[in-house]
Order: structure tokens, then sequence, then C-alpha cells
């Protein structure tokens, strides 16, 4: 047993200057202090985010989430077993005790939870990714680059959110990251070039915003003109995070695209086009997040991974919802969706039995904690999502590079 001997938690800043939890674990023989990341681009399903409402930051303030830690959680963790995760997570939900974890907010419980997972880590001398996937843990994943933005995330005129390119040609963490970064400069000169200086600026992610830009299809032509510059012709495939739900109208059902509106069946042909024409080979969340019908139809229609992150949440309930209709073939996983470690590792277990992928994601609002990277590896998940450029982004790729570069032993996946 490590003995769990003080909860304690802050509020700090995350990447957009908005504030969120650090939430502190100290047991007996270790520690563990974990950031909690905050999305823009939200699913309706997720766990609540806790925020103060009042006068402070435009209402975005965390003290209330932060003395729910303190004054309610941390009493009823003192003393506990930092090893048995499942059992601290049961109580935080059972202590909450809405579905929605609305009551004590699902920040801070998220907070609290990754704080137990790392001190428990910290407090048995492994690495975070080797606590987590024990003797398994051993593939690093392929990162997904999200080189142009759009949607909530970027002020550019696209309204699909990212526009990736995914080095499966790499054949390791190294190679991929130094090769995505080579297209990276280059697309900048590139659009610097086309559409001007003010195109390399770059959104909440690092990727970059060009304003004049407003077809998905330039945003590839524009990508795959920079990866042939770099000689990587055949290194590279394009994905996308189109992140529909954020132009779909409920009213009439249709989706607002290119100065258009396209209805389900314009949007699927949209796809089957983008598909054949690119070599696209991951869309997520291609549909409103309602639609398990329609992912359902596009997954049998397309044969490329279709994701789903607002469809899910990172959700166990939902993902069953998925696997008995046929909707999507991955799960996107992001841990404050659902609130708790052990629901994110439930999560990622039942898509794996249900031969979905698994891509472990960060969130547009980070710091430059690093849990991220290590969950990745230590699910063996094979992919992961954490943006481009800024250090909150950068350093989970300085984590990727340190775990590759301490354990070579590991492998990398063959394409995804
Ligand atoms: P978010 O967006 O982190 O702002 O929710 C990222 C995504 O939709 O994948
Ligand atoms: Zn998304």
């Amino acid at each position: 047993m490590v003995e769990i001997r003080r909860v304690d938690a802050r509020e700090i800043l995350d990447c957009r200057l908005e504030p969120t939890l650090r939430v502190t674990v100290e047991t007996e023989s270790g520690s563990g202090r974990a950031d909690v990341p905050c999305g823009r681009s939200r699913g309706e399903h997720e766990a609540v985010d806790l925020r103060d409402g009042d006068d402070r930051y435009d209402g975005l303030g965390v003290r209330t989430a932060v003395s729910n830690v303190t004054d309610t959680i941390a009493p009823a963790l003192t003393g506990r077993d930092a090893l048995e995760q499942r059992a601290i997570d049961r109580t935080l939900i059972d202590l909450d005790g809405t579905a929605d974890k609305s009551a004590l907010g699902g920040n801070a419980l998220t907070g609290v939870s990754l704080a137990v997972l790392k001190a428990a880590a910290d407090s048995v001398d492994l690495p975070l990714y080797r606590y987590i996937g024990g003797a398994d843990a051993g593939v690093l994943p392929i990162p997904f680059f999200d080189l142009i933005e759009g949607g909530e995330l970027a002020s550019s005129g696209l309204a699909f959110q990212e526009h990736q390119v995914v080095p499966v040609g790499a054949d390791s963490v190294t190679e991929a990251v130094r090769m995505s970064a080579e297209v990276y400069y280059e697309l900048g000169d590139l659009l610097a070039e086309r559409h001007g200086e003010a195109s390399r600026n770059v959104g909440f992610e690092g990727g970059y915003t060009p304003i004049d830009v407003t077809d998905p299809r330039d945003a590839f032509e524009l990508e795959l003109a920079a990866i042939e510059e770099c000689g990587y012709d055949d290194e590279f495939v394009l994905a996308a995070d189109v992140a529909a739900s954020h132009f779909y109208d409920e009213a009439t059902g249709t989706y607002g695209l290119m100065d258009r509106r396209f209805d389900r069946d314009e949007l699927l042909d949209f796809y089957e086009e983008l598909t054949s024409t690119y070599p696209v080979v991951s869309l997520e969340d291609p549909l409103d997040q309602a639609d398990f019908d329609g992912f359902a139809e596009l997954t049998e229609r397309l044969d490329i991974q279709i994701i789903g992150d607002d469809l899910f949440v990172t959700n166990p309930e939902r993902l069953r919802t998925g696997f008995d209709r046929g909707a999507a073939n991955a799960l996107l996983l992001k841990v404050n969706q659902v609130g708790t470690v052990s629901e994110a590792l439930d999560a990622a277990a039942a898509a794996h039995r249900h031969g979905y992928a698994v891509q472990v994601s960060e969130r547009s609002g980070q710091t430059a904690d690093t849990w991220l990277a290590d969950l990745a590896v230590g699910l063996n998940a094979g992919q992961i999502k954490t943006g481009v450029s800024r250090s909150e982004r950068t350093e989970q790729y300085n984590r990727l590079l340190e775990i590759e570069a301490a354990h070579g032993a590991i492998s990398f996946p063959d394409g995804l």
C-alpha cells in the first residue's frame, strides 16, 4: 500500500490565459502534480467543466472546483491507497453523485484522478507510461499534426477544425517529429508566398490560420505541396478533424460549409470525393454528434478511419451505442471528457475489444504537463494528436522523444 497523505489544489492558468486546476497529491513515498486541460470545441455530453461564473476572469475562475478538492475530496482520500486507482475513482464518482459530474466538477475530478495516478507512479518509482501500461507498454504513437486550423480553434476561413498531416512513413517518433516539423516550416513559407505573411499566424494548437482559404481541398493541396517540396511524397498521408457539430444547424438539419448548406447526403458525397481525390486516411467527427446513423453509414461507405470525438466523449455508454450501430471505428480519448482515469481506461479497453482504434488527444486548452504523452505510450494506442507548435504542444513531443531515447526497445507502428 502507498498511503495518500495530502491532496491539494490551486487555480493556475492554461495556454489561453484562462484558469484551470493544478492538483497535487503526496503519498508516504512520493508525489504527483497534474494540470487539467480544457476544451473549446466541446462535445455536448462531456463531463461538466465547473466554472465560478462570477466577476473574476469573466466567470471562468475555478475557485469552487478548487475548494471542492480541498474541502470535500481531500478528506475522503487521505489515508487511502494511491495504488487503488479504480477504488479512488469510484470514490470520486460517488462523492460527486451526478451523471455529468456537475456537483464537484469534471475538472476537479480529472485533476485529482490524474494527480493520484502520477503520485502512485512516482511512489513506486516507475515512469508514468510504465505504471499505466505495465510490462505491455511499448508502442510509441504516430502523431497527427494539425498544420492548418479552422472552426472553433482559429479565425481562419475554414470550417473544418484541423487539417492534419500524418507521417506514416517514419520509423520512429524522432523521425516523425523531424519530418513533420520540416513540412510545417515549408508550409509556412508556401502560405506566406501565396496567401500573405498573415496566413502564418497560428491558432490555438499552433497550426496556420489562412483567412482566405475556405475550402478544405485547398488546405489539403497546400499541405501536399509542402510535403512534396520536402521530398516526402510517400511518407505522409492526410487526415482531418471536421468537428462537424460546430457548423451543423439543427433546425434545418444542414451543415454550413464553403458558403453553402450541405444536407447529410451531400456531405457524405463530399467526403467520398475528398477521400478518393486525396490521401485522406482518417476523419474525426465528420457528422453531428447526435448522428450515430450517419456515422455508421459513412464508416460502411469509406474504407478509412472514422473517429468519434464529440460523438463518444470518451464515455463507455456512448461508445456502446457506437459499437451496436457500427458508428465510427476509432475513439478519440480525452480524459477530461469523462472525468476520471479509470473511466477513460475503460473506454480505451472497450474500444480495443471491439476492434476500434484509439487516438489519445490533447485539448485546445493545455499546460506544459506531459501526462498525455505517457498515457498514449502506456495504452499502446499507436496514435496521438497534440497540435503542432507552442510549448504546451511541443512539451508532449519532447516527452515522446525522451521516452524513445531512454527506451530504445520501444516500437513505432508500421503505418496506421
Ligand atoms: P477542444 O478541440 O480541445 O477545443 O475540444 C479539439 C478537438 O475537437 O479535437
Ligand atoms: Zn475533435
